[in-house]
C-alpha cells in the first residue's frame, strides 16, 4: 500500500491516552495513517491502563518531562493543569505541542486553530497550538464560509451538548443514574464533580461554572469564535444546555449577516464549505452523526424576524472534530508544511 505521508516516522506522545479524547486520538492517528515510529502514552498512572494502537497494547505511564522531551510531537488531552505544567516548557525546547485543554486558547501568542479556517496562523515559531472548545468548533466551522461571503453581524446559539463532553467519568455517572432509574423509578442525586443535577432523564442549561450569570461554555463560545474568525466586532449570545446524549453536540444557530442573500446562495455556500455536509432534505441527529468526521448542517430557513437573518441546525461529534480529529488534522498540517522534518 502506498504511504499517505512521505515524512519519516515520528516519535509521538499522547498525554491523557486513557481518556475519551486520548482514545479517539490513538484511533484516528492509526486510521488516517499518521507516520508514528514510536508512541508513548501517559495518564495519571493511578491505575494500570492499557490502550490499543496498531494491534498492540501499550501501558499508559505516569507523566515524565524527561520522556516527553524525547518526542517530536505531543498531544495533550488531559487537564488544564497538566497542559500548563508541561506544554510551554516543551514548546520552548522545540517540541510541537497540540493542546485540547482550554488553558492557552485565549493567549495572544498561541494560535487557536481549526485547520479548514486558520491553519495559516501556525508557523515554525508557534510550537504550542490550541484546539478550540468542541461547541465552538462546530459553530465556527459550519458558518465560516457564510461569514466570509456575507459578513456576520450577530450570532445566537442554543446548544444541546452530550455527556461525553465532560469526559469519561461523566458517562459513568450517567450510567449509574440510568441503572438506578430503571431499577427504582427515581434518581437520588448525590453531589459529583461532573454535573450539578442528575443527567439521566434530564437536561439543564449549565455547561461549566457560572461567572456573572453566564456559564463557562457560553463565555468560551463567544471569545473563542471571535479569535478563530479574527472578528472581535461580532455580537454573540448563547445558551448552552447539557442533554442526556452520549456523544455529538447539536446547535440551533441564528445568523444575522451584514450583506443581503438569497436562500439558494446560502445553500451553495454551505455545499462548498470544507468539512461540512449540508442537506436541505434531511436533518441530522446525534446517533447519525457520531464517529463521523464531517459536521452536519441542515434545516436552513429564513428566520422571519430580520430579513438578513437565517437559522440552521448543526451536529458534530465532540470527540472527533470537536477534539481528537481537529488535533490530528493540525498534526497533518505540520507534516504537510514539513515542520516535523
Ligand atoms: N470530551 C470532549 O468532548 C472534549 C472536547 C474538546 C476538548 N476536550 C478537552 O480534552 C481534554 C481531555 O478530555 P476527556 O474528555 O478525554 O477527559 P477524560 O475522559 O476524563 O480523560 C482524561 C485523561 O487525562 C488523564 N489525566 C487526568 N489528570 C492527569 C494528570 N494529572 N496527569 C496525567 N494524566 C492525567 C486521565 O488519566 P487516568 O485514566 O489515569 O485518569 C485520562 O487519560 C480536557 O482538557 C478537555 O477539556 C474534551
Amino acid at each position: 500500500m502506498m504511504k499517505k505521508f512521505r515524512n519519516n516516522e515520528l516519535k509521538v506522545a499522547v498525554v491523557g491516552a486513557s481518556g475519551l479524547v486520548g482514545g479517539e486520538l490513538l484511533h484516528l492517528l492509526e486510521k488516517r495513517g499518521f507516520p508514528v515510529e514510536e508512541l508513548k502514552c501517559f495518564n495519571t498512572g493511578r491505575k494500570i491502563k492499557k490502550v490499543k494502537f496498531k494491534k498492540k497494547y501499550l501501558t499508559c505511564r505516569p507523566l515524565s518531562f524527561a520522556e516527553l522531551i524525547n518526542s517530536k510531537l505531543v498531544f495533550f488531552a488531559s487537564t488544564d493543569e497538566v497542559s500548563a505544567k508541561y506544554a510551554p516548557k516543551l514548546a520552548t525546547a522545540g517540541i510541537w505541542c497540540i493542546d485540547d485543554s482550554s488553558k492557552f486558547r485565549m493567549e495572544k501568542k498561541v494560535p487557536l486553530v481549526i485547520p479548514e479556517i486558520n491553519a495559516d496562523r501556525i508557523s515554525q515559531k508557534t510550537r504550542l497550538i490550541s484546539g478550540p472548545n468542541c461547541t465552538t468548533t462546530a459553530a465556527a466551522l459550519a458558518l465560516w464560509q457564510i461569514h466570509r461571503k456575507f459578513g456576520t453581524k450577530e450570532l445566537r446559539f442554543a446548544t444541546y451538548q452530550s455527556i461525553s463532553g465532560a469526559g469519561r467519568g461523566a458517562i459513568a455517572q450517567f450510567e449509574k443514574e440510568m441503572k438506578e432509574y430503571l431499577k427504582k423509578g427515581k434518581i437520588s442525586y448525590r453531589k459529583n464533580k461532573y454535573f450539578s443535577h442528575p443527567i439521566a432523564m434530564n437536561l439543564f442549561p449549565q455547561v461549566g461554572d457560572f461567572t456573572n450569570g453566564a456559564t463557562r461554555e457560553e463565555i468560551k463560545m463567544n471569545l473563542e469564535l471571535k479569535k478563530i474568525w479574527d472578528a472581535p466586532y461580532i455580537k454573540i449570545s448563547s445558551t448552552c444546555v447539557r442533554v442526556p446524549v452520549l456523544r455529538v453536540h447539536s446547535i440551533a444557530a441564528w445568523i444575522q449577516t451584514e450583506k443581503k442573500w438569497h436562500i439558494e446562495e446560502l445553500k451553495k455556500v454551505f455545499q462548498k464549505t470544507e468539512g461540512i455536509k449540508f442537506s436541505d432534505r434531511e436533518y441530522s441527529t446525534p446517533l447519525m452523526s457520531q464517529k463521523r468526521e464531517l459536521t452536519y448542517v441542515n434545516r436552513l430557513q429564513k428566520s422571519h424576524i430580520n430579513e438578513r437573518e437565517f437559522k440552521v441546525w448543526i451536529s458534530m461529534d465532540n470527540l472527533y472534530k470537536g477534539a481528537a480529529l481537529n488535533s490530528v488534522q493540525i498534526a497533518e498540517y505540520l507534516l504537510k508544511k514539513r515542520y516535523l522534518d
